[in-house]
């Protein structure tokens, strides 16, 4: 495993981390979530990412009793607030008083006295940015959580919060956008305004939730146990990317990864890592072979026409629309 600064901080990332959005407590039982877990340990991650909402709450206290025994200080596990945790029209947002209910749930579930990393999910438009931003002082200076991180927010969101951070003196220090070869609306505008405030990028999806590891073929129905056969969840959110146009792209990426020496779900989450502003790629699994594979896109160097010759395939079906990051305008 390699690591890297998160952002501009002290604190070292693995480059490939692991998280358990739609597998933890929903698609998969536990037992195939500890064996991931212990897959990721075994390989040499150290950073977990995780949220409130993910299966109901249900994946912070999977990854907490996967997670139990570990050696705290040799871990980063990062958590989140913001979608709805209960049915209340304050169980929900970015609040001081969800805030300080959620970051309580979160180290209760993951049991742990504080996080590495508290992010905000998304923008809260319903509450006033110093609010949100003062609560987040308070879990700081609290030691609930080290540093604080935004995810899926605009350039000019994150540079008002990080002013609002100095001032605060928290180090508000990663965003966490989706980021892969097909889509790229964090290069315009999120990753030259994080460079220039030393904010780091921990990427979600690198692989566009399986896609990219070419196991999806056009014309043909997913393979069995797969995120696009999961009817809980997973199939309504990897769903946009099933188009012929895109699954027939992405098989003409194999002789590509073939020639580089890697597997497809390699070249999919090395590519993400050629970017210097990317910290980490948090790859999903729901199976321990996959961490397995997974993992060895750490290190990987990219040439210059490998990554060109990408382009001019994925180029037709790659977003790059910045108005693209979008919080909801209302809270969920
Ligand atoms: N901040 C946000 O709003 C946000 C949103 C989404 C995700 N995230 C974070 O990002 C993490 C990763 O997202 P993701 O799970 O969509 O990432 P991903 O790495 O793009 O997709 C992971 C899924 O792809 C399949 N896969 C992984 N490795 C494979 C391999 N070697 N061969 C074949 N298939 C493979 C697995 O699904 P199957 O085996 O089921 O097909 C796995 O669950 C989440 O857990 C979460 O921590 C954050």
């Amino acid at each position: 495993m390699e690591f890297r600064h998160l952002g501009r901080s002290g604190l070292l990332v693995s480059e490939i981390s692991y998280g358990n959005w739609i597998t933890h407590g929903s698609q998969v039982e536990e037992e195939a979530a500890t064996a991931c877990v212990r897959a990721a340990l075994d390989t040499g991650i150290t950073t977990f990412d995780t949220a409130d909402v993910y299966a109901g709450t249900k994946a912070e206290e999977v990854l907490g009793r996967a997670l139990k025994g570990e050696r705290r200080e040799g871990l980063e596990i990062f958590t989140k607030v913001y979608w709805p945790t209960g049915p209340g029209r304050n169980d929900r947002g970015l609040s001081r008083k969800h805030i300080m209910e959620s970051i309580n749930g979160s180290l209760r579930r993951l049991q742990t006295d504080y996080v590495d990393l508290y992010q905000a999910h998304r923008y809260d438009y319903s509450t006033p940015l110093e609010e949100t931003m003062e609560a987040f002082a308070d879990i700081v200076h609290s030691g609930k959580a080290h540093y604080i991180g935004v995810s899926e927010w605009k350039a000019s969101q994150i540079r008002q919060a990080h002013a609002l951070a100095r001032e605060l003196r928290i180090p508000l220090v990663s965003n966490q956008p989706q980021y892969s070869m097909l889509w790229r609306v964090i290069e315009a505008e999120v990753i030259p305004t994080s460079e220039e405030l030393g904010v780091g990028q921990i990427v979600w999806s690198p692989m566009a939730q399986g896609v990219l590891s070419g196991k999806y073929l056009p014309g043909q129905p997913p393979p069995a146990g797969s995120r696009a056969t999961d009817e809980k969840s997973g199939a309504g959110f990897i769903a946009s990317w099933l188009s012929d146009d895109v699954l027939t792209r992405v098989q003409r990426l194999k002789p590509l990864a073939e020639q580089a020496g890697l597997t497809m779900p390699q070249l999919a989450v090395a590519w993400v890592l050629q970017n210097p502003n990317v910290s980490s790629a948090i790859v999903g699994a729901s199976r321990p072979e996959q961490v397995h594979d997974n993992v060895k896109a750490a290190g990987v160097k990219l040439d210059a026409d490998l990554l060109k010759a990408i382009d001019e395939i994925v180029e037709p079906v790659t977003e790059r629309d910045p108005g693209k990051t979008e919080s909801p305008a209302q809270r969920p």
